[in-house]
């Protein structure tokens, strides 16, 4: 068989560990030619490739971000697109491809396997908010980042008094804010699945520091206060739509400063939390998900995707995937001590 490979939308540790494991698997095992698709679905809409061997994707294991380059480009938005991806990939003799992305890259996978085109998904996205999934990679190496940044701000907010707000990926959903949270300790945790309210965050601020604490608190980057809309950068949308997020922590420490008068400082995580060499989790299960997608193409399951389930790796349908996404349960918030006010 001849496979295609792409990797869509923002990229996370993890994506070149799939990629080393289906390239060498696929052609070990089953003796399968591989193509790298460039730049997420741009590369079958332009027909932007390159052969891919097992020499291509040794010692990628550790590599963080993709070989294969990613980006957000859309063949739904584009007029045709769809059809344009199909024939291209046809034309290349390629029987099917393995498309590993988030919710929008695994959206357009299942639009294509109703047209008829041959996809296998791999859930990725380090915001874990993929359904069907107990765990996305890129996830766990993006906590680790988290932790380790609060471990660090908590030394110098103590030393100095203050309090620190620190702004972190998840615009709908907040597991990153809640797993780094509640790994590095923090005193509030604001996520996009519960409004907040800025008197409750004062108050709180101002317990802490009457306690001798000086507050730690991480928000998710779509976190938004109840008495306004959403905090956004201003920046447009990109191809899916979706709003471009930045601003909560900034917006949140000047008013913690100003209603309560506590010296309040931001901080961005931003892009840190995407960059770098995966975790041993993620290795580990970016390999397991790699090979159960190479499986699953030469037994031609298409229309699925892998997933972790408890331990075990296995296929679920891609729209399970995408129809929904998984946000943070409420009794998640209130068992960790967060349902606000904490
Ligand atoms: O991939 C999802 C994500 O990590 C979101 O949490 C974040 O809003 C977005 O990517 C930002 O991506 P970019 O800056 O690449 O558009």
């Amino acid at each position: 068989m001849k496979i295609g490979l792409l990797t869509g939308g923002g990229d996370c540790p993890g994506l070149n560990a799939v990629i080393r494991a289906v390239v060498m698997r696929g052609s070990r095992e089953w003796g399968h030619e591989f193509v790298g698709y460039l730049d997420g679905w741009k590369g079958p809409l332009e027909d932007q490739k390159i052969d891919l061997g097992p020499e291509d994707v040794r010692g990628i294991l550790a590599q963080g971000g993709t070989i294969l380059g990613s980006s957000r480009t859309n063949p739904s938005a584009i007029d045709g697109g769809e059809q344009k991806v199909i024939e291209n990939v046809r034309a290349a003799g390629i029987d099917g491809l393995v498309a590993i992305g988030g919710d929008d890259t695994l959206g357009v996978a299942r639009k294509l396997t109703e047209d008829g085109l041959g996809v296998v998904g791999v859930p990725k996205t380090i915001d874990n908010d993929l359904n069907a999934t107990d765990y996305t990679f890129g996830f766990d190496t993006a906590v680790n980042i988290v932790m380790e940044s609060l471990d660090r701000l908590r030394t110098t907010g103590a030393s100095h008094h203050r309090a620190l707000v620190v702004e972190v990926m998840g615009r709908h959903a907040g597991w990153i804010a809640l797993h780094g949270g509640m790994a590095g300790g923090a005193d509030l945790v604001l996520v996009p699945e519960k409004e907040f309210d800025l008197a409750e965050i004062c108050s709180h601020v101002e317990a802490c520091f009457e306690a001798g604490v000086a507050p730690l608190i991480v928000a998710s980057e779509g976190a938004v206060p109840a008495e306004g809309t959403e905090v956004t950068s201003a920046k447009g949308t990109d191809a899916f739509g979706h709003v471009r997020l930045g601003g909560i922590a900034g917006w949140l420490a000047d008013r913690i400063e100003e209603k309560t008068g506590r010296e309040t400082r931001s901080v961005v995580l931003g892009h840190l939390q995407r960059g770098g060499t995966p975790t041993a989790f993620d290795r580990v299960l970016a390999t397991r998900l790699g090979y159960k997608a190479i499986e699953a193409a030469s037994q031609g399951d298409w229309g699925n995707m892998t997933t972790l389930r408890g331990t075990s790796i296995q296929l679920a349908p891609l729209a399970d995937a995408v129809d929904e996404s998984k946000i943070v349960p409420a009794d998640r918030l209130t068992e960790a001590g967060y349902g606000y006010p904490a």
